[in-house]
């Protein structure tokens, strides 16, 4: 039977050159290294240029995806931009990025689903793909949260960070087996009970204001390893396929202790975890992404491996693509 799978045919990533170590914070507010690594395993971050937008950062890491995916600009009918640090309120970043890449065609779109950001992305230009709608989609998580941080806040300012990844997805008529390339399961799940445990106080219709992150830690942490864990075994469900047959997981960067968490909880041998929150911190959107690049650039990540991704973010949101590479 043929079917049509979304395959990447590439991924690209950007960060930006100013990185902000541990001991830099410890400046800024009353915090060490000691108590930010043991807590979350972040050892540094990177800051975003005064005159770097999202959609900078987003942009470098789509022309990589292109290249890497030995595509041109105009093989593209769709972006999709997972952020919520959008360069304006409107129009969408995506449209930037689309009109800097030089895109006449197609659409162009914003996703906001805070940390499950790239994930939703996935798995809707999966849908707009296999049932035909468009044909080669950019999918980009990009963010700029040191904008919306209190840096007056040491439990929050000390978790986050600047950058973007993206990859190419291409429709391709395949067999319908597991061994297929592409994207093979996904799933989305919100509720929004949770909605007040990790928000940014600010907005044009509430307050005409951008507003700062604030976060129930214990709360958002108390969740994210069920649901993320929960979402884990439905999507392998979905897919027919235990956690035995995965090769990488590649997670979203939030904290390493919620990550050892979900690999406990499910059986995840912990030298299958791609790891770079030491380096990004909590990147949002852009965590997967950058994740996911570092494990293909390193040669991790290599043709036929199956790749689960997951995520938890405010909402709250959370959801895990399937991929095989
Ligand atoms: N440096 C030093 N001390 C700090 C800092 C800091 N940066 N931040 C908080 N503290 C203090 C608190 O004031 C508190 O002091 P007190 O006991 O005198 O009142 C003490 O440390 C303990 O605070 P807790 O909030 O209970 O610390 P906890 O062990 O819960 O760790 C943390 C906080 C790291 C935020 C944790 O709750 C966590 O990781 N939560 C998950 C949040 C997360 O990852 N969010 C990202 C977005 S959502 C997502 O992506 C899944």
């Amino acid at each position: 039977m043929t079917i049509i799978r979304s395959v990447i045919r590439g991924c690209g990533a950007y960060l930006p050159s100013r990185v902000m170590t541990n001991e830099d914070l410890s400046k800024i507010v009353d915090t060490s290294d000691e108590w930010i690594a043991e807590r979350t395993g972040i050892r540094e971050r990177r800051i975003a240029a005064d005159d770097e937008l999202t959609s900078d950062l987003g942009l470098a890491a789509a022309r990589q995806a292109l290249e890497r995916a030995e595509m041109d600009a105009q093989d593209i009918d769709l972006i999709i931009l997972a952020t919520s640090t959008p360069d304006q309120t409107f129009p969408a970043t995506a449209t930037t990025i689309q009109a800097e890449l030089g895109i006449r065609l197609g659409a162009a779109f914003d996703m906001q689903a805070v940390c499950s950001g790239f994930i939703y992305g996935l798995a809707t230009a999966d849908n707009f793909l296999k049932c035909g709608q468009h044909k080669r989609a950019l999918v980009i998580g990009a963010e700029t949260f040191s904008r919306i941080l209190d840096w007056e806040d040491r439990s929050t300012c000390v978790l986050f960070g600047d950058g973007a990844g993206a990859v190419v997805l291409e429709a391709q008529k395949l067999n319908g087996v597991a061994t297929d390339r592409g994207i093979i399961a996904s799933r989305l799940r919100s509720d929004g009970r949770y909605r007040k445990k990790l928000y940014v106080d600010g907005g044009p219709s509430s307050t005409q204001t951008v507003g700062r992150l604030r976060m129930d830690g214990r709360e958002v942490f108390r969740h994210a390893v069920t649901n993320i864990s929960s979402i884990i075994e439905e999507t392998l469900e979905l897919a027919g396929l235990s956690v035995d047959a995965v090769d990488w997981f590649v997670p979203h960067q939030a904290n390493k202790r919620i990550l050892d968490g979900t690999a406990r909880k499910i059986g995840i041998d912990s030298d299958k975890i791609v790891i770079t929150v030491d380096k990004h911190g909590n990147t949002s959107a852009a965590s997967i992404p950058l994740a996911l690049n570092t494990a293909v650039e390193d040669g991790r990540v290599q043709d036929g491996d199956l790749v689960l991704m997951e995520a938890m973010g405010g909402g709250f949101t959370w959801g895990a693509v399937l991929v095989r590479w």
